[in-house]
């Protein structure tokens, strides 16, 4: 099978924010205890933070980290996390059924992200609490000293400022599930005057506003119009959520998801010019898609603790998804998406980073190992920065269940900050192998830098403890770069990453 794709250097879709390379933590079952955090590890420095996670975060050059939530922020006391560690209360946690020891708060997931080389994007709770304790919050975290909030963080061993630029305003308020989950007029209110009350402290913090749960919600996309009318002046972003999920076993209905994903971003971005357009504005706002992953191999295992069956476990095992090479393709099609929607999305996280539904798996006492969908997250957000290309891909489509006209060809392109062009391609075809021809028009002098390719004979192969190396890139071969053009064969079920340059 053919594809043909023409690039050109001045043919472009928008420079990309490095933060769509961002990453979530969240207070949920295992991702911070025995995640980032476990004092007794034999790698734990003098925080308690494992240091053979914070080496593979540092691998993957995370360039912002969602945190402490999640459905956890709905109902979390952000000064519970403050303080002598003894004198910290224990908290049953709502959202999960859970003990919250608090023996992690702010200043050690701020110390663990200077670390790990990352910035801090946060989120206060406007579920359980609202406006006070938001600003509050920011004050603690960003006023330099002179105010009680600000003085009591120089109190407790941080003298300068985090100055985090990066707020969520609550999580997901649409759902059901949250705690004091609200109505979008009543959301849309409570955002927009804490939005105002933060902006008094910094007029440019960039702050983000809860758009749907996900597309399917009922009240979809009248959410985000409402809440955008009542916020629209005072925040930057909106956010969106997304998990992808293979329950029925079809890989072809599977892997045809990107249509869903890129539908919703057009709509949402469609609803944001709408309220543009209304408000006769000039400013502009932005999706952030802040959460996203394939999520659904631990349902099952999951459902005992969240009913309660377990009473009130510490740090238990919770989303612990197993990820497949199938889902390798699956992230590395998210992540060309985000690429080529790069002018309307500016933060995306992979929810989220450690153990739970992650790239990043540990054992307590023991090793930490990379996932399956780890090499897709690394190869975008180490070669994926820069300035996403048009690119005019030609080739055979197929007709899922639910999407017509999906490209076997899925390709992304980038004009690289050092010059280069990173191509990131998957294969969605289960037996033909692809010959990708790419016209490189203004890239004629480069020449092949690296070829990696990700692929496997079983769609349900994973990593583990014990073969941590079972899906896991190799050297790719037969790509070629001379008089313009790019050709390279992809393999059958295959994602590749392809480097020119010089
Ligand atoms: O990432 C897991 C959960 O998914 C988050 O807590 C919530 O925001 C979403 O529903």
């Amino acid at each position: 099978m053919k594809a043909t794709a023409t690039a050109h250097r001045d043919f472009t879709i928008s420079t990309i924010d490095n933060r769509i390379y961002g990453a979530f933590l969240e207070h949920l079952g295992r991702a911070i205890y025995s995640g980032i955090y476990e004092p007794n590890h034999p790698t734990a420095n003098a925080d308690g933070m494992r240091e053979d996670v914070i080496d593979l975060v540092r691998e993957l050059d995370v360039p912002v980290v969602r945190y402490p939530g999640g459905n956890f922020v709905s109902a979390y006391n952000w000064e519970d996390g403050i303080g002598p560690r003894q004198d910290r209360p224990v908290r049953l946690d709502l959202a999960w059924h859970t003990s919250e020891s608090n023996e992690v708060g702010i200043h050690e997931f701020a110390d663990w992200c200077q670390s790990v080389g990352t910035e801090m994007m946060l989120a206060v709770n406007l579920g359980s609490r609202g406006l006070d304790a938001a600003r509050n919050f920011v004050e603690y975290v960003n006023h330099p000293g002179g105010s009680y909030w600000s003085d009591l963080r120089r109190a407790n061993g941080r003298e300068e400022p985090w100055n985090v630029r990066l707020w969520c305003l609550g999580n997901e308020m649409d759902g059901p599930w949250q705690i004091g989950h609200k109505n979008a007029a009543e959301y849309g209110r409570l955002a927009a005057e804490t939005a105002k009350a933060i902006r008094a402290f910094d007029p440019g913090l960039e702050l983000v506003v809860c758009g749907s749960s996900h597309s399917g919600m009922p009240t979809y996309p009248d959410w985000e119009a409402t809440v955008l009318e009542h916020t629209y002046d005072v925040v930057d972003y909106i956010s969106l959520h997304m998990y992808f999920a293979n329950h029925e076993k079809n890989t072809g209905n599977y892997l045809a998801l990107t249509s869903k994903l890129e539908t919703y971003i057009d709509t949402v971005a469609g609803v944001i010019q709408f309220v543009k357009a209304k408000r006769r504005s000039k400013k502009d706002v932005y999706i952030s898609f802040d959460e996203w992953n394939v999520w659904y191999h631990s349902s099952q295992q999951d459902r005992a603790i969240l009913q309660g069956g377990d009473g009130w476990p510490h740090a238990p095992g919770l989303l612990e998804d197993i990820y497949n090479f199938e889902d390798v393709l699956q992230v590395g099609l998210i992540l060309n998406a985000f690429i080529r929607k790069a002018d309307v999305v500016k933060i995306a996280c992979i929810a989220q980073l450690v153990n739970v539904i992650a790239p990043i798996m540990t054992e307590r006492g023991g090793p930490a190992w990379r996932q399956t969908i780890y090499y897709p997250y690394y190869f975008a957000s180490r070669f994926g920065r820069g300035t996403a290309l048009d690119l005019a891909v030609d080739c055979p489509t197929y007709d899922s269940d639910q999407f017509s006209n999906v490209k076997y060809a899925d390709v992304a392109a980038v004009h690289t900050e050092d010059g280069g062009v990173s191509v990131f391609a998957v294969n969605r075809h289960p037996t033909e192998a692809i010959e990708l021809d790419v016209d490189m028009l203004g890239f004629d002098h480069m020449s092949l830098l690296d070829h990696q390719v990700l692929t496997h004979s079983d769609i349900n192969a994973v990593n583990s403890k014990d073969r941590p190396d079972e899906v896991a890139p190799r050297a790719g071969s037969g790509a070629r770069m001379g008089g313009g053009r790019l050709t390279v064969s992809l393999p059958p079920y295959s994602y590749q990453m392809i480097r020119i340059g010089g």
